[in-house]
């Protein structure tokens, strides 16, 4: 029974192609901060229809510099959805910022709208929705609320590059988007992130606090007047300093969130195939839809009509109150099968930190701890074949039967 080869929830599709986009790299100058960074932004950005895409070492510093771009500072509060995974909070929490959350929608598993205004606060300064599995979050209805109380809003799309919301795509809609390109993830790159936005400002920002804090342009500097060597500098024509090439500014606290040339290289080799991989994704969740809705022990992701989902993750949730098994008993069955099933995610809030440094406890987020009662991730990824397919469908509905 357990002989065949494991399946996880997720994992990667790297070709030749892409191999040998990397390896291409490995000949050149620059391993990083070189040519093929820009590539990779401009690429994602143009994918996703926004002006510019800020490159970083992974999904979490994405959230980082995101929220270190909106100001988000101590005293400060973010909102976020409890069904998420750590970074989406955490974000705030490196900015000296609090988390709090608004609870998720019963059918969608995102941010309920309708309980976000309740969490709003005079420290709220931006709301963080997660389009959790890959299905775009309520936006224009987070996005109202936030225009109404002046605050930002930054969309955690870990799981929903492609994504489309009422025809528009994903990572053009918030004031920035983030996205991650961890293996798991539709682009892999080993470890990656990006933020998008339209807004210069933003950007320009997001840069500086992807380099420690500094920049070399000339038009950003502060203290060209003032540096205390600044006699070293040229002069222009009306015996003004201007920048000599090795004179930089640090003008913020910012960090190395630095991304390879390696790593944009495969990214921007992986993001050629991302429309394939949309395709097999969707097909595949088509397919257990189709398999599932008609047990009565089992729910289905419910998937809005105006929305297309990027199919990050399929989740099942079990109508535990009508059978014999609990989900454990379901996990470890499917895991002795080799069907590498899982729960996405804890409660954020219920997290021993969060319990411990704000005081969350059972209940706080109702809606949030019933799915969570009930959730099984399923694999999901784009190699998958039709074989694999039908041995999970057939897996589960024999272990929950
Ligand atoms: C919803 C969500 N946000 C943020 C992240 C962080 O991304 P990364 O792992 O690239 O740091 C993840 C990663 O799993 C995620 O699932």
């Amino acid at each position: 029974m357990s002989q065949q080869p494991f399946l996880p929830y997720a994992r990667q599709s790297i070709d030749d192609s892409d191999i040998a986009a990397v390896v291409e790299v490995l000949k050149t100058d620059w391993l990083t901060q070189g040519p093929k960074i820009p590539t990779f932004e401009k690429a994602v950005a143009a994918r996703v229809g926004a002006r510019h895409g800020v490159a970083v070492a992974t999904g979490t510093a994405a959230l980082h510099c995101a929220c270190y771009a909106a100001g988000v500072g101590p005293g400060d509060e973010i909102i976020t959805a409890p069904i998420t995974f750590a970074a989406s909070g955490n974000c705030a929490l490196f900015l000296g910022a609090d988390v709090k959350f608004a609870d998720i929608r019963s059918d969608t598993y995102c941010m309920d709208p309708a309980k976000l205004e309740a969490a709003i606060t005079p420290k709220t300064k931006a709301i963080i929705p997660v389009d959790f599995t890959g299905q775009p979050s309520d936006l224009d209805e987070i996005i109202a609320i936030a225009r109404n109380h002046n605050l930002l809003v930054i969309e955690d799309a870990a799981h929903a590059l492609g994504a489309t919301y009422k025809n528009r795509k994903v990572g053009a809609i918030a004031d920035m988007t983030i996205f991650s390109f961890h293996p798991v993830k539709h682009v892999a790159m080993g470890e990656g992130g990006m933020i998008t936005t339209d807004s210069e400002k933003f950007d320009k920002a997001l840069r500086l606090f992807r380099t420690h804090g500094i920049t070399n342009a000339d038009s950003d500097m502060q203290l060209l007047d003032q540096a205390a060597d600044n006699e070293a500098l040229p002069r222009d024509q009306h015996n003004a300093p201007t920048k000599a090439g090795w004179y930089y500014e640090m003008q913020a606290l910012g960090y190395n969130y630095r991304i390879t040339d390696m790593q944009c290289a495969l990214g921007a080799s992986q993001l050629t195939k991302l429309d394939q991989f949309l395709k097999r994704r969707q097909e595949i969740a088509k397919r257990y839809t189709e398999a599932f809705s008609a047990s009565p022990l089992l729910i289905t992701p419910h998937q809005e009509n105006d929305r297309q989902s990027a199919w990050h993750l399929y989740m099942l949730r079990l109508r535990l109150d009508q059978m014999k098994k609990n989900r454990r008993q379901v996990f470890d069955a499917l895991r002795a099968r080799g069907i590498g099933v899982h729960v996405h995610y804890i409660p954020l809030h219920l997290l021993p930190y969060y319990r411990e440094r704000f005081g969350y406890k059972r209940n706080d987020f109702p809606v949030a701890e019933a799915y969570y009662g009930s959730a099984l991730t399923i694999p999901l990824f784009p190699s998958m074949q039709d074989k694999d397919v039908e041995r999970v469908v057939e897996a589960v509905l024999e272990v929950v039967e």
